[in-house]
This record gives C-alpha cells, sequence and structure tokens, in this order.
C-alpha cells in the first residue's frame, strides 16, 4: 500500500503547518529551568477578565448541551460595540476560521489572493488550501505598501489581506492611505482588513474600516478576543462585513464551530471594558519601557501601535533566540519574516519585559 500522501489533493502539498515554536513546557524540560517567559506568540499575560472566569467556571457542569450555533447574544454584543447591524457579524473559532471560511466561500481553483511580504501564515495556508495564486507584495519601509498592492489586483483577484496592526511589524496603513485604496478596488474582491491587535493602537491616524461595511463595500474587518481580551487559549474571532458576504461566510460555518466556553467568555468580556483598558495601559507602559531600553543599549526598534515590537539585535536571530532560551526567555525569530537580525518580541509583564532585558543585555554583552 502506497503512502496516503500519494491520495493528498495536489493544491494542499505546497501547505507548510504553521510552527509554533517550542512550548514553556518543552523548554523547561529541555534545559532544566523552571521558570520561562514567553513572550513569543503576543498573548496577553494580564489574563482575561475575571467575569470571563466566572462565567466559565459557572458553565462548567452544563457543557453537556451543544453551543448556540448562531452566537446570537455573542453576535448582539459585538454589533452594538461596533455598531453595526447584527446581520453583519460572522463569529469564529479564532479570527484564524474567518480567514478560512473566506477562503472556502469565495475562492476558486486559479483565483489569486493578495497580501504582503511577511505574512500572517493564514494567508499562504489559505491561499494554497483553496489551489489559489499567491501575490505577495514585500513589505516597504516596515509597512504594508498599499499602492503596490493595489496594483497587483486583477480580475482573478478575490481577497486582499491586510493586517493592520501589521502582525509581525506593528505599523499600521493610515485611514488616507486605505480610502485611497479602497477606491481602487473592483467589485471583484474583498479586502479582508485584519484587525487582531486594534485594541492597542492608538494614532489618531488609524482607520474606521468599519464605515465601509455600513457602507456595504466589498470588505471584511476581522476581530479577535485572543489578543487584548486575552483569551487566545479558547480560540474565539469575529469579523464584520456586509450582509451578502456574511451569508456566504455562514453557508460553509461548521454547525457549532464556537463552543459554550469561548461564547460565554467572549460575552462577558465585553461587559468588562475596565479589564481591556488595563490591558492597554499594562501594554502602553512595556512598549515605553522597551524603547527606552533598546535606546539605551543602541539597538534599532520599530515603534509599534501593538502588543509586540521589532528590535534589530545586530546578531543572527536564531542564534540570539537560543541564547536567550537558556536564560528563560522564548521570542520569535525575525529570520522567518526576512529580518534575520531582528527579534519580535511580545510585549508582557513589567517583570517579563524587565527578564527579557536583562537576558538580552547578557546576551548582546551590554550590562
Ligand atoms: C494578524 C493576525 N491575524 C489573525 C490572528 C489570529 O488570531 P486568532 O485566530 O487567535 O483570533 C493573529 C494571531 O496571531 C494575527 O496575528
Amino acid at each position: 500500500m502506497g503512502n496516503a500522501q500519494d491520495l493528498m489533493r495536489e493544491t494542499i502539498k505546497r501547505i507548510v503547518p504553521y510552527s509554533p515554536g517550542k512550548s514553556s513546557a518543552e523548554v523547561m524540560a529541555e534545559l532544566g529551568i523552571e521558570r520561562v517567559t514567553k513572550l513569543a506568540s503576543n498573548e496577553n499575560p494580564l489574563g482575561p477578565s475575571p467575569l470571563a472566569v466566572q462565567a466559565m467556571r459557572e458553565l462548567a457542569e452544563g457543557v453537556f448541551v451543544y453551543p448556540d450555533p448562531e452566537c446570537r447574544e455573542l453576535t448582539a454584543g459585538l454589533a452594538a460595540r461596533m455598531e453595526v447591524p447584527e446581520e453583519t457579524v460572522v463569529v469564529g473559532r479564532g479570527s484564524d476560521e474567518i480567514i478560512h471560511m473566506l477562503g472556502l466561500g469565495f475562492v476558486n481553483e486559479g483565483d489569486n489572493l493578495v497580501f504582503a511580504a511577511p505574512p500572517f501564515a493564514m494567508y499562504p495556508i489559505t491561499a494554497r488550501l483553496m489551489g489559489a495564486e499567491e501575490r505577495v507584495i514585500p513589505q516597504r519601509d516596515f509597512r504594508h505598501d498599499l499602492d503596490a498592492m493595489a496594483d497587483a489586483v486583477d480580475e482573478k483577484t478575490k481577497l486582499i489581506f491586510i493586517s493592520n496592526p501589521y502582525n509581525p511589524l506593528g505599523t499600521i496603513v493610515t485611514a488616507d492611505e486605505v480610502e485611497r485604496f479602497m477606491d481602487r478596488m473592483p467589485e471583484t474582491c474583498i479586502v479582508a482588513w485584519d484587525e487582531a491587535y486594534v485594541e492597542y493602537a492608538d494614532d489618531p491616524a488609524f482607520p474606521d474600516t468599519l464605515r465601509y461595511v455600513r457602507e456595504g463595500r466589498r470588505c471584511a474587518v476581522l476581530r479577535t478576543f485572543s489578543k487584548a481580551w486575552a483569551l487566545a487559549g479558547l480560540r474565539v474571532g469575529y469579523g464584520a462585513m456586509p450582509e451578502d458576504i456574511a451569508i456566504v461566510l455562514k453557508q460553509v460555518r461548521e454547525p457549532f464551530n464556537v463552543d459554550i466556553m469561548a461564547q460565554a467568555a467572549a460575552i462577558a468580556s465585553l461587559k468588562d471594558p475596565e479589564q481591556l483598558a488595563r490591558s492597554v495601559a499594562n501594554n502602553n507602559a512595556g512598549k515605553d519601557y522597551l524603547y527606552a531600553q533598546f535606546e539605551a543599549m543602541g539597538l534599532e526598534y520599530i515603534p509599534t501601535q501593538s502588543n509586540f515590537v521589532m528590535v534589530d539585535v545586530g546578531m543572527d536571530s536564531v542564534e540570539c533566540f537560543d541564547l536567550l532560551m537558556r536564560q528563560g526567555v522564548t521570542v520569535r525569530t525575525g529570520e522567518i519574516f526576512g529580518l534575520p537580525s531582528w527579534l519580535r518580541v511580545t510585549i508582557g509583564l513589567p517583570e517579563d519585559n524587565a527578564r527579557f532585558i536583562e537576558a538580552l543585555r547578557a546576551v548582546l554583552g551590554k550590562q
């Protein structure tokens, strides 16, 4: 009997499975250390709202029933928060699933998808899953090159993904740039504004993309509870999009895609904006601290609108990663993003940030 891979769909052979990096438990076991500060996955270590924790505790014994397949209460809460009609909201198992559903719903083999390099991993995965061509536009000055992205669009372009703020670089495209870009878009493609980190963005030039949803333009705004709301482990994200697009996504959605705990925790979180404010405040304080430390060490960094910062450590990022890991700190190496001497570090709690800086100083010999 041959290998089952011989039976595999041709188009998915190009998918490189997502690499999460080493877990903290693996690092601790491998190096025999007791504590790992994980600043590698843009998680929010301040943790979820106590209201979300309480909601999950109360629900624990009730998990024998299926969740609400339509996420009605959560949808209502999200629609109110975003000031869009409920019919425009789609909830998913993380915003990853919304990206996936956009692919399933709209992309035919031979279509193309446009996104920037370095990309968020789900964009090429979606293109490959659907057998689509990838039109990858290199970042320019660490930002999306929206003009070049618009130039790449043709009648076969189905989806354009723009991560704003941009993971992994932390930069944004502005309201003016977005307006010009949207004016150039044909009706034949959908622009997905992937705003996973929107709650952290405080630049007044950040665009109000929900406006385009309200206007019924061909777009989707994707957001998540994984970052500022600190529910990454529960997997709950959502999108707002004109109703005709939402209907297509609901057609490809698994019936019970968002589990009962995730729905309850997300609903409770929305009732606790103070926790969100605390997360943002912690992030802002951490950002200021890291900037000051990088400047003191003479390291270049990219000012961020997110919960992570790219910093040029002036040495091979993989080597730097290994040395940091030995000190119990994990980050992301820049070589996977085409920036081999840079690291992406998630902003953590004050003690996490301090531990990272201490380790980095030791690695770079900048005591
Ligand atoms: C740009 C971007 N989009 C989407 C996601 C997916 O988030 P989730 O599936 O956890 O909602 C992430 C997560 O890291 C991200 O960085």
